[in-house]
């Protein structure tokens, strides 16, 4: 099962596994990972699941999807090119070991 890694704003970094398909935003909830609040559990129209993905990471994990890019917009914290929803990455074995930042605020 994959691990991913979620690094605060502060400089935390908790890992965690998650369930094969599991979204990025429910592995952080059901971790009691803080930082992501996913209020609308996970149907893109809050965009309170913001995170920064690694750099290294970028490829693997993609771009935003149409929806997701106009979501994006509406993120509280700063918006970067790295900027994903983590309700729309999908935790498979070819993200093992993904590293993702959190914001300092989502709303
Ligand atoms: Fe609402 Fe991701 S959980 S947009």
């Amino acid at each position: 099962m994959p691990s991913v890694t979620y690094i605060h704003s502060d400089g935390r970094a908790e890992t965690v596994t998650a369930g094969d398909g599991d979204s990025a935003m429910i592995t952080a909830m059901q971790n009691g990972v803080d930082g992501i609040v996913g209020e609308c559990g996970g149907g893109l129209v809050c965009a309170t699941c913001h995170v920064y993905v690694d750099d290294a990471w970028m490829e693997k994990v993609g771009a935003a999807a149409t929806d997701e890019d106009e979501m994006l917009e509406g993120v509280a914290a700063e918006r970067s090119p790295n900027s994903r929803l983590s309700c729309q990455i999908k935790m498979t074995d070819a993200l093992d070991g993904l590293v993702l930042r959190l914001p300092d605020r989502q709303f």
